[in-house]
């Protein structure tokens, strides 16, 4: 009964994790996990809705394992995840090889959908649940460095931003269990992992409330927020550091920096996607702050921690976007002075808000232009700021061997940057998992460079403060 599963994730980093908590489930039903999809009883792709674009990719992909399904009569094809919730049957019906078809919050029944595809049936379940947060799970790690972890703190998102599908394929927003989330992480630092990202779509409405472990919520009790959780999880190790995303800036309050500036191992990185500069587009967008509001919470950040690095998504070409508002995007980038961004032409997506209520109605060729503008803009900036890291000695966790360069090694700073540093100092192999201090020699393009000065092996440097 050893059967193998290879899972292929797109889209955002709660996919990713997804993917391990469908791993742990199908371990239980006696699957192992294998990195090549030939190797495979069973190939799952756990896919994003997000752009056009990346559905159009996960559909290319699904054509192209045909040749794997000729070559093994009793390979399975599963699609899990946002493209299952939004294209349900048409999947099964259009794409014929596809026998398994799986939404976020259904993962629990993948064995006994897996029992009917046994049967020669096609399976589908596209429930979503108020209640389903995986809380107990324990993921099964894939790919993993065994040095950084995402975990997942609550699943779905409340928001109705015009622009986004994410409300229609994960469903309402909920939030997991504090407890749950604490042994998950002190599990991660006893296997030797020295750094987790706290994931949600929407980490600054994180509430629970409960008075012990265990217990049901009540609204009389006093409520578990994200300053909150965030705080339980540093005080776990100083030697665990702490990363999160995503923030909403219309929620994000300054407890939540208050505890990120008095915990030395909460990352000082923020990711504070804004979208749009103008205040008109945010209201078409319905993103319940404006550009005035938006500034403030930036200044609220660099008051807290003067030093943080701040990142942001920004979409080009929103319905109805003009000249002027453009450019009060640009003229925003500008003000912020952004550490990344990522960044994107608006792509309509059936259902939302704005496909309802606005046309689609700046041309393509304008949408790429000024996302050109933005990109070109970003970069000369990410340049600039990036600078200021030279000459500093930072802490740097170290994650693996440079893709690069076999005598070199890279890991990250606090402020999310990557740092290339030699893989040897004073004789010895630096190991993925080492906390090194490294002076920051240069800054070229995404990544910094530096050279060692100092080996805190396994040891957080911020924990001796
Ligand atoms: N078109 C383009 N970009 C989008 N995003 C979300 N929906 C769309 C869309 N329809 C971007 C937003 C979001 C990020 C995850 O993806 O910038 O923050
Ligand atoms: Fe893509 Fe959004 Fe779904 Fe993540 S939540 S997989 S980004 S559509």
């Amino acid at each position: 009964m050893n059967k193998k599963v290879y899972i292929e994730s797109y889209g955002c980093q709660m996919n990713f994790s997804d993917s391990e908590i469908v791993a742990s489930i199908l371990a239980k039903d006696g699957y192992t996990a294998v990195e090549k999809a030939e190797d495979a009883d069973l190939v799952l792709l756990n896919t994003c809705s997000i752009r056009d674009k990346a559905e159009q990719t996960v559909l290319n992909r699904i054509d192209s394992l045909r040749n794997l399904k000729g070559a093994n009569k009793q390979l399975k094809v599963g699609v899990l995840g946002c493209m299952a919730e939004r294209m349900r049957e048409d999947l099964l019906v259009k794409k014929k090889l596809v026998d398994l078809v799986v939404g976020p919050d259904a993962y629990r029944t993948l064995p006994a959908l897996l029992d009917e595809v046994e049967g020669g049936q096609k399976a589908v379940n596209v429930l979503l649940s108020r209640e389903e947060t995986y809380a107990e799970i324990e993921p099964v790690r894939l790919g993993s460095n065994g040095v950084t972890a995402f975990v997942t703190i609550m699943r779905g998102c409340d928001n109705m931003c015009a622009f986004c599908v994410v409300p229609f394929t994960r469903g309402r927003e909920r939030s997991r269990d504090p407890y749950t989330i604490v042994e998950e992480c002190r599990q991660l630092v006893a296997q030797g992992y020295k750094e987790v990202t706290l994931l949600g779509q929407n980490v600054d409405s994180y509430r629970w409330n409960v008075d012990s472990r265990g217990e049901v919520k009540d609204a009389a009790l006093p409520v578990t927020d994200f300053a909150d959780l965030l705080a339980m999880v540093a005080e776990i190790a100083p030697t665990l550091r702490v990363r999160y995303s995503t923030s909403h800036p219309k929620d994000m309050t300054d407890k939540v920096l208050e505890v990120m500036a008095r915990y030395p191992n909460i990352c000082k990185y923020i990711h504070l996607p804004v979208q749009s500069g103008s205040s008109a587009v945010l209201a078409r967008m319905n993103r319940g702050y404006d550009r005035a509001w938006y500034l403030d919470r930036i200044a609220a950040i660099r008051r807290y921690m003067p030093d943080a690095a701040i990142s942001t998504d920004l979409i080009s070409g929103f319905c109805g976007e003009t000249e002027e508002e453009h450019n009060e995007t640009i003229s925003l980038m500008t003000e912020v002075g952004y550490d990344m961004a990522y960044m994107f032409k608006y792509s309509e997506r059936p259902k939302t808000l704005a496909a309802r209520k606005y046309p689609d109605d700046v041309p393509d060729e304008v949408k790429g232009r000024r996302l050109a503008q933005i990109i070109d803009l970003q970069i000369k900036q990410a340049g600039e700021r990036n600078q200021r890291h030279v000459g500093q000695v930072q802490e740097v966790l170290v994650e693996g061997v440079s893709k690069r360069s076999a005598e070199h090694m890279f890991g990250r700073n606090t402020h999310n940057a990557v740092v290339i540093v030699p893989s040897m100092f004073h004789g010895a192999e630096l190991e993925a998992g080492d906390y090194v201090m490294a002076r920051i020699l240069s800054a070229t393009g995404g990544s910094l460079k530096g050279e060692v000065v100092e080996v805190k092996k396994g040891r957080s440097a911020m924990a001796d403060l």
